[in-house]
């Protein structure tokens, strides 16, 4: 080497140092908020004690699968109003070595005795008590053969390590958090009007469990143990099923033992586009969420959001209009793909994208009844959960499921301490007339035996140069595609940590109500004005979603729970 190469080389090294440490600085230095820092494996979920079990299978040598399966388990302990082994869900998987994502399907199902107009009564309305708190609102639970399937695919761990946390959980207990046990006030006619909820969630009729106090379930403990014993048939066969079917028939429900014993989870591919040089990877149909994810990331494409600036006006307005646009075409297009031929190309490709921003003004809103027609009502508070793993190998799971309702219908099958789910309700009971949500639907999610209703659950994985960069998901209903819309485009457009992204206000449009829900503290008087002037019809909401997010960055996990929950929590090792 000549003498002038010696002293240049390091020099250079030094410098190019320094500007990497600088940028890094630079970095932080514009941050407000701060996302959590680790390097081997993260957990971000709903509940304190969930993460915990998560964290403690990945810190003994469990991958995110078995890290999330044990978490899943937990938190139908933990959670009670989400966490579930009588709902069902979607988990995403990345496979890191092979650069594989699997979609695992374990929405509810009709059962065998459902059928189209089951929810009309004499004058063809929609009996919403029957739709949505009787036994008949309960699909078919997807959950547990769910979980399992993917274990089996993809675990290191047995059946009976990852559903122990579980089983202690439940029959040793856990303390009571402020917010379950203001919830249990909350929810209180729903969940005493079943003697067998009532029984588990409250220590007599007329009193109250306070924060602190200890809640053991030991019914769900003797369920969670036919589960670890038998595996899938512990839950779908047994003692188990004829408990759950035995409940049904006397109270009039439709689940049968048949339809338990036929339940089926899809292993799927997911549905993936681009977003400014970024893989998306999300949930294909029954779920309508990665989707509509995609078309309004191919919209917004168009728009030079980073210029426009983040929830100025002419953001806002731009991505409700795109928001209308999708919510549209939900109503019409999509349903259960083995029922229905949901053009997932056509509405996830580049070219409709574009299509639809031509049509969108940047002076003014276009009214709802300019995309199609329909008129809806009201919508109801609401409960799903999602959480995100990512493991020391960076293999990443990205999983979301529910009961639909807080606390689903809140009904316990007798003997089994399992809350029922009330997903029934997210199929279009008939066409025109919203669901819980102000959701519209027609003939893609009419309701039929063995179909499963449309979901808009959205666990989303995005890559960066071909490696997974950061996994997301939340609850919310309706508001759960475009709170993960937001998340996506506040880290890429406008280049926010994991903890700003999840943060920073949002806002919600679904084309019906003709409404632009915005988080009210976060977006300031004179943006609201703007869009006033603009034409939207702007209204404070209550807050939206709960975001699980997890990013790794410079070989380091970065991660943010959502701190619009209160017990939700991230932690890594
Ligand atoms: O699958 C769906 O889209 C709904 N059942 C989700 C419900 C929900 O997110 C409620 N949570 N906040």
């Amino acid at each position: 080497m000549k003498s002038y190469q010696i002293i240049l080389v390091p020099l250079f090294l030094v410098l190019a140092f320094q500007l990497k440490a600088q940028k890094e600085a630079i970095y932080d230095a514009t941050s407000i908020h701060h996302p959590l820092l680790s390097k081997n494996g993260m957990v971000s979920t709903q509940h304190m004690e969930a993460t915990k079990v998560g964290l403690e299978i990945l810190e003994q040598g469990g991958n995110a699968v078995d890290a999330a399966v044990a978490v899943g388990f937990s938190l139908a302990v933990v959670l009670p109003r989400a966490g579930n082994l009588g709902g069902g869900g979607f988990m995403l998987y990345h496979d890191n070595a092979r650069n594989k994502t699997t979609a695992y399907n374990y929405r509810e199902m009709a059962p065998a005795k459902a059928h189209r107009d089951m929810y009309l009564d004499a004058d063809g309305n929609v009996d919403v008590q029957l739709a949505r708190m009787h036994h008949q609102a309960s699909g078919v639970p997807g959950t547990v053969a769910g979980l399992l399937k993917a274990l089996e695919d993809h675990g290191n761990m047995t059946v009976e390590q990852v559903v122990a946390p579980a089983i202690r959980l439940a029959e040793e207990g856990f303390p009571i958090t402020f917010d379950l046990a203001r919830l249990l006030k909350l929810y209180e006619s729903r969940l005493r009007a079943s003697s067998e909820t009532e029984k588990i969630f409250y220590p007599s009729k007329t009193t109250y469990y306070e924060a602190g106090d200890t809640l053991r379930q030991l019914d769900l403990a003797w369920s969670l143990k036919q589960i670890s014993k038998r595996g899938r048939d512990g839950f779908y066969k047994g003692e188990l099923a004829k408990r759950i079917a035995k409940d049904m028939s006397a109270n009039d429900g439709l689940i049968k033992r048949r339809d338990l014993a036929k339940y089926k989870v899809e292993v799927m591919e997911p549905v993936t586009g681009t977003y400014r040089g970024h893989e998306i990877i999300s949930m294909p149909p029954p779920s309508s969420g990665g989707i509509h994810l995609i078309q309004m990331l191919n919209i917004l494409e168009e728009f030079p959001i980073e210029e426009m600036g983040h929830n100025t006006g002419a953001t806002i307005h731009t991505m409700a209009e795109a928001m209308k646009y999708a919510y549209a075409d939900r109503s019409e297009h999509l349903g259960d793909p083995n029922f229905y031929d949901v053009p997932v190309e056509w509405i996830t490709s580049k070219t409709y994208g574009k299509e639809l921003s031509e049509k969108i003004s940047t002076e003014s809103a276009t009214a709802s009844e300019d995309i199609s027609p329909g008129k809806p009502n009201d919508n109801e508070s609401d409960e799903t959960t999602h959480f995100s793993v990512i493991d020391k190998n960076r293999n990443v799971v990205s999983q979301t499921y529910t009961l639909n309702f807080s606390f689903g219908n809140g009904i316990v099958a007798k003997g089994t301490g399992i809350l029922l789910n009330n997903e029934m309700n997210d199929f279009s009971a008939k066409p025109g007339v919203p669901n819980a949500f102000g959701l519209l639907g027609g003939e893609a999610n009419s309701i039929q035996p063995g179909k499963r209703p449309l979901s808009s659950m959205t666990p989303t994985i995005v890559l960066k140069d071909g490696e997974p960069y950061f996994v997301t998901g939340t609850p919310g209903g309706s508001r759960i595609i475009t709170t993960i819309l937001q998340v996506v485009m506040n880290i890429i457009d406008h280049k926010m940590n994991v903890a700003e992204a999840t943060h920073a206000s949002r806002i919600h449009h679904q084309w019906y109500p003709e409404d632009l829900f915005i988080e009210g503290k976060g977006i300031s008087m004179d943006t609201q004005k703007i869009l006033g002037s603009m034409g939207h019809s702007v209204k404070i909401r209550s807050v939206m979603g709960s975001t699980q997010t997890i990013m790794i960055l410079d070989e380091l996990l970065r991660g943010c729970s959502d701190p619009r929950r209160p017990d939700a929590r991230i932690a890594g090792y």
